[in-house]
């Protein structure tokens, strides 16, 4: 029997990643770029035991089985992962051994908080451990096979997700742009206004985008190759400023083809609205961006800002969502994350 656990952080994108031009190799039809948070906090835990005696491969997802023979992305993986093992020449596991596979998350899952990311950088990461196989760029392809997202978690601090162009996908890869030590003083708040599961599903959502959004057109090929080049400038030189207005549009121009998307997907609620205001607000009356906020597919905000800000914003928080603050929160890259109540529920 041999058995691996690792651990995997959340990545939040700053450069969305929507849409797809091909739905099973999960090829995006744009770059995208991601911060990897630190693994102390949001992250999936995942165990993987190979065994002789196992008779299938049967998998846990927060204590709860998943159908894992019937999840094609899963066996996809899974498959790919035997490949890679297969053409390393590692003997480690034989293949035919079945697996055993445990996997936690420390936050909610599908709540548009990076779950699949994590929990798919998570299992492959583990997989190749268990097989062998080096961690490097060829492995970013099997992740994304699992969830696209995912592949930007394999790495720390910043990470550039190529769309590529070749058909089979080999090329669309994730590559570090920047260690996690690079930017020491950013960090992410994340102001978790619901936590229930998202409605409608990324996977979903933007295939409805790429059918019937006119917009994801222009952004596709008039706006996201400029940012990509814009942000790493900014990530590079430490220019908050340039990186704050690129992340806070891009978050914006995410949600306007959510809307234009046909019927409408709605992922950001009246208090995200708010959090938005309160952003702009607060970055006005102190003369330059301090805080800059993104949401992925749900309401859900977090927001960016350098650690000599983070107390006054923090307590600007606290003024503006009086109440909803009064429990606190976990720690996130030393960070408070307080919990911000949805006002409809
Ligand atoms: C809004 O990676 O969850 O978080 O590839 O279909 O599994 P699938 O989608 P997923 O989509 C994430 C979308 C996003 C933006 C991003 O992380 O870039």
């Amino acid at each position: 029997m041999f058995s691996v656990t690792c651990v995997a952080p959340v990545n939040i994108a700053l450069i969305k990643y929507w849409g797809k031009r091909h739905e099973e190799l999960i090829l995006p039809v744009n770059d995208s770029i991601s911060m990897t948070l630190s693994t102390d906090e949001l992250c999936a835990k995942t165990t993987v035991t190979a065994s002789e005696s196992f008779e299938t491969n049967r998998m846990w997802l927060n204590g709860e089985e998943v159908p894992f023979e019937e999840s094609s992305r899963l066996q996809r993986c899974l498959n790919e992962v035997h490949r890679l093992a297969v053409a390393s020449g590692s003997q480690k596991v034989p293949p035919t051994w079945k697996l055993h596979i445990a996997s936690v998350n420390n936050f909610p899952t599908a709540a548009g908080l990076a779950s699949s990311a994590a929990g798919y950088a998570c299992l492959v990461y583990s997989l190749s451990r268990l097989y062998d196989i080096p961690l490097n760029e060829e492995l970013t392809t099997v992740a994304r096979q699992g969830s696209g997202s995912a592949c930007r978690s394999l790495y720390g601090g910043f990470v550039q997700w190529h769309r590529g162009a070749l058909d089979d996908g080999s090329d669309s890869v994730a590559r570090q742009i920047a260690p996690s030590d690079h930017w020491p003083n950013m960090h992410v708040l994340i102001l978790v206004v619901n936590d229930a599961r998202k409605k409608t599903a990324s996977t979903r959502g933007m295939q409805q985008a790429v059918k019937t959004s006119q917009l994801i057109k222009h952004r596709v090929d008039q706006v996201v190759p400029d940012r990509i080049i814009r942000l790493r400038e900014a990530i590079a030189s430490h220019d908050f400023q340039a990186f704050a207005e690129i992340t806070m549009k891009d978050s914006n121009q995410f949600h306007a083809i959510a809307l234009d998307t046909y019927p409408p997907c709605v992922y950001m609620n009246d208090v995200s609205h708010s959090i938005v205001s309160f952003v702009h607000d607060y970055n006005e009356r102190m003369g330059s961006y301090h805080a800059a906020y993104t949401f992925d597919a749900g309401p859900n905000a977090c927001l960016y800002v350098l650690a000599e800000h983070v107390p006054h914003l923090l307590s600007a928080i606290q003024k503006v969502f009086p109440n909803d603050l009064a429990d606190g929160g976990t720690y996130l890259r030393g960070l408070p994350i307080p919990k911000v109540q949805d006002a409809e529920s």
